[in-house]
């Protein structure tokens, strides 16, 4: 990643995980991020509608750091590259999917949960890594205790799965973590039903509470 993007992404401090089924929420759904101070997302490719809400998002509402999650495959890489992905996220950490996002020059964050993983993330090249399922592997203890060894390298985390308001803090506040992610900010129904109002609402409460 480049010192501009590891900069944007610990300026948002947090990165709204998103399902999106309608291209037609795309751009509501990012303006209401947007007016809640949360500019950075994660587009998970799990609804065929992702790649297209992606292309309206970057035409019309350029100021958001766009980001995919769920990348599993090679084409999938591919994809995200075509419409202008400024990073992507995996759930796990595969050398293969590592490989061609750094061949593309796609900035990526694989998953970690294990030594092992990081060791992998990192033989890769990889600096940034996305601490997942965070919440049910232990959170920060868990986070802290399995990257001692590696402090030295400088690796930063993003913790994604079970992260929500309440617990933020707790990532928040470690020097490990660039960014939090999670759903919570816009649940998949809230975009359902156009519920725009809560989305900011929430953007809002946990911009509240990141002070860097
Ligand atoms: C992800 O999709 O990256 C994470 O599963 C988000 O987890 P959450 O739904 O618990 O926030």
């Amino acid at each position: 990643m480049s010192p501009e993007l590891i900069q944007k992404i610990d300026d948002a401090g947090i990165i709204a995980v998103l399902i999106v089924d309608e291209v037609k929420h795309a751009v509501p759904l990012a303006n209401a991020l947007l007016k809640g101070g949360v500019d950075a997302i994660e587009l998970t490719l799990r609804t065929p509608a992702a790649l297209d809400a992606a292309k309206a998002i970057k035409k019309e509402v350029p100021e958001i750091t766009l980001g995919f999650g769920t990348v599993l495959t090679v084409d999938q890489v591919k994809a995200v590259v075509d419409v202008g992905a400024d990073f992507a996220v995996s759930p796990g950490c595969n050398p293969k999917i590592i490989a061609e996002a750094i061949k593309q020059g796609l900035p990526f964050a694989p998953g970690i949960m294990t030594p092992s993983d990081i060791e992998i993330a990192v033989q890769e090249g990889c600096r940034i890594l996305k601490f997942f399922p965070a919440a049910t592997s232990g959170g920060m203890k868990h986070l802290e205790s399995m990257s001692a060894p590696y402090n030295y390298l400088g690796l930063k985390f993003i913790p994604l799965g079970g992260c929500n308001l309440e617990n933020a803090p707790s990532y928040l506040e470690s020097e490990l973590i660039t960014a939090i992610g999670g759903s919570w900010v816009a649940k998949r129904p809230l975009i359902q039903s156009e519920n725009w109002e809560s989305i900011t609402k929430n953007a809002l409460e946990i911009r509240n509470l990141i002070t860097k």
